[in-house]
């Protein structure tokens, strides 16, 4: 038996992941496969929160292959990390109506992040699915699937790791100390800002440097970051704070000499924008290449991602059936179950005698 505690986290599988999933959750889950026994999950079904139909469900063939060779390329090795398909899991969806009964509504409703992937998606108020606002719910779902103790997410899934954590409190209250109460763990850029300068990079807003972009694509993006607005002249000092071209020196620049360097001439008004672009364009790149290069070797491996996915996905269903066992008997619907059986049981055989007229 593996005496580890659990890792577990996923991605909603839109498509591409970019750097801003790799500061926010990716680098954690790669360094920490070792000390947990970790699960990483495909979230197909909080995808169908906001993209439901037909149309969507027949993208995941692609997002979830392009997902997964982006988890592989960045070095989640599936010889020691568990990769699943959320929605192949039918324990979560008994799972998750069962904790629906031990949150309210309005605590659920009120969240940001509800209303911010409502936005994300075109939807007005009126218009946000029942799904949606379950969505912190189904993700309790998810983490107690494995009994998780550890979450690596970025800084807008801590309100649902709280919701989470609620939950089992509340579980555990009323049935028995069956799931323990899980932590976030928050990457070292909790939100990452967008190549435009806006709050978060994000596919949706346009404003991402994907783990996938190649050479040339990475220098376009980088050479039309925004900078400090204030800036217009290279010989006027220059504010570096929240700067997104020295938020990315700090995160991906590893010779922190040139970063220091960098910084104070951009400071006094002695660096143009280029060469700190150039400079950029350069660290991410080097940062990006072994990416890349295993990423092409993973893609060129046919029915490869599809088998790290099905032994997973295996593995996790044997997982989360136990847990939902456990978590049934703890309620006492086994128990309920079990006695209406054994009378039905009894009275059938009875009936059977009687009629066989003995
Ligand atoms: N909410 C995550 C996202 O923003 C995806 C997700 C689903 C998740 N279930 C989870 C993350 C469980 C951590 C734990 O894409």
């Amino acid at each position: 038996m593996d005496k580890r505690k659990r890792i577990l986290t996923g991605d909603r599988p839109t498509g591409k992941m970019h750097l801003g999933h790799y500061v926010g959750s990716l680098k954690n889950r790669v360094r920490l496969q070792d000390e947990y026994e970790c699960f990483f999950l495909v979230a197909d079904l909080h995808m169908l929160t906001t993209r439901p139909q037909k149309e969507h469900i027949h993208a995941l063939r692609e997002n979830v292959r392009e997902m997964l060779l982006d988890y592989l390329a960045v070095g989640i090795d599936p010889s020691r990390s568990t990769i699943y398909l959320q929605s192949a899991i039918h324990a979560v969806y008994e799972m998750n109506l069962f904790f629906e009964m031990l949150v309210t509504l309005p605590r659920v409703a009120r969240l940001p992040s509800i209303k911010d992937m409502a936005r994300a998606a075109r939807l007005d108020e009126e218009a946000i699915p029942f799904g949606l606002v379950g969505y912190p719910i189904l993700q309790a779902a998810d983490i107690l699937t494995p009994r998780a103790h550890l979450v690596p997410v970025g800084k807008d899934n801590l309100a649902h790791v709280e919701v989470t954590r609620e939950i089992v409190r509340r579980f555990n209250s009323y049935y028995g100390e069956v799931f323990p109460i899980p932590d976030a763990l928050i990457g070292e850029v909790p939100v990452l800002v967008g190549s435009d300068g806006q709050a978060k990079m994000s596919k949706s807003l346009d404003n991402a440097i994907f783990l996938s972009d190649d050479a040339q694509t990475v220098k376009k993006k980088v050479r039309g970051m925004f900078t400090d607005p204030n800036r217009i002249r290279a010989d006027i000092p220059g504010r570096v704070e929240g700067n997104p071209v020295f938020v990315y020196h700090d995160a991906f620049n590893p010779d922190e000499a040139e970063v220091a360097d960098l910084k104070s001439r951009y400071r006094e008004g002695t660096v143009g924008d280029v060469e700190v672009k150039e400079k950029l364009s350069r660290a991410l790149n080097d940062f990006l290449d072994p990416i890349r290069e295993r990423r092409a070797q993973f893609e060129a491996d046919s029915g490869y991602v599809e088998k790290v996915l099905y032994e997973g996905t295996q593995r996790v269903q044997v997982v989360a059936d136990e847990t939902l066992k456990e978590m049934k008997k703890a309620m006492g619907l086994t128990g309920v179950w079990n006695r209406i059986s054994r009378k039905a049981r009894d009275r059938m055989r009875r009936d059977e005698r009687k009629e066989s007229g003995s």
